[in-house]
């Protein structure tokens, strides 16, 4: 149902927990899970069938955890959960908005959301319905980056949009280097071989393995979800290399 002005039929929107923090240290900020849900409101203009896949980083996070000793999988599994309280802090926003949404969780927890089933999940899709997928792949050592990267396979999305706190892909850390350079485009193998803290290489490389396209975007330019979408030139496009792109075609 491409309708609009939207560049994709179907996409990924990845939202990391910290962008609900907002101006907290911690937790979810109800203007800041507000603003999001506006801002997806008026992609959901644009016309593509959006699925959103959602971190837990502004609750708890499982790496922190387990340099201060935490085993990893109990460190992991309480990462899920956060993921869970931050899906369904989201489809709130969103059904008050008046946006029909789904919640599925990638860990069985039925009084509260959908599990994930991914023929439910397309058919969700399929009627205009905001998908958000929750508790990432249901697997400790694995990111929700990773859970993006798989489940937009899954669902044959033809893009992973990853909206962060920075305008893009940068050679240094833009913040602390003055002289980062930031990339309109550049490919999954110079990310891996950078070692640019983009996503994680299991991400990446999923990625790179089945030529789904990353669009690195800054979340809180206005209208930035939306101009993804439509494919406008905004943050980093991550693909294929030029040559393997020629090679391809
Ligand atoms: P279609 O019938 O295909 O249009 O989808 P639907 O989601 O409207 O139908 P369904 O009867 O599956 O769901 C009705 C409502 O119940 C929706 O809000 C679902 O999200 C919710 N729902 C469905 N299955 C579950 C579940 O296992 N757990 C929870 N908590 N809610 C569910």
């Amino acid at each position: 149902m491409a309708k609009g002005r939207s560049k994709y039929k179907r996409v990924i929107l990845k939202l990391s927990g910290e962008a609900l923090m907002g101006g907290q240290a911690f937790g979810i900020e109800p203007a800041t899970v507000d603003y999001i849900a506006s801002e997806i409101k008026e992609t959901s203009r644009a016309g593509a069938e959006l699925a959103v896949v959602i971190g837990g980083g502004n609750i708890f996070r499982g790496m922190e955890a387990t340099a201060m000793g935490m085993e990893r999988v109990s460190a992991d599994n309480m990462g899920m959960l956060a993921t869970v309280i931050n899906a369904l802090a989201l489809q709130n926003a969103l059904e008050r908005k008046g946006l029909a949404t789904r919640v599925q969780s990638a860990i069985e927890m039925k009084e509260l959301a959908e599990p994930y089933i991914r023929r439910k999940a397309v058919r969700h899709l399929e009627k205009g319905r905001i998908v958000i997928f929750a508790a990432g792949t249901g697997n400790p050592y694995f990111t929700t980056d990773t859970a993006a990267a798989l489940r937009a396979m899954e669902i044959g999305a033809e893009v992973i949009l990853k909206a962060t706190q920075v305008d893009g892909v940068y050679s240094d850390d833009p913040l602390k280097n003055p002289r980062a350079r930031k990339f309109k485009r550049i490919s999954y193998m110079d990310v891996l071989k950078k070692g640019l803290h983009v996503m994680d290489s299991t991400a990446i490389s999923l990625c790179m393995d089945n030529s789904l396209p990353i669009v690195v975007f800054n979340l809180k330019g206005k209208g930035n979800i939306k101009s993804a979408v439509m494919g406008e030139n905004i943050g980093t496009y991550i693909g294929a290399a030029k040559a393997e792109v020629r090679k391809r075609a």
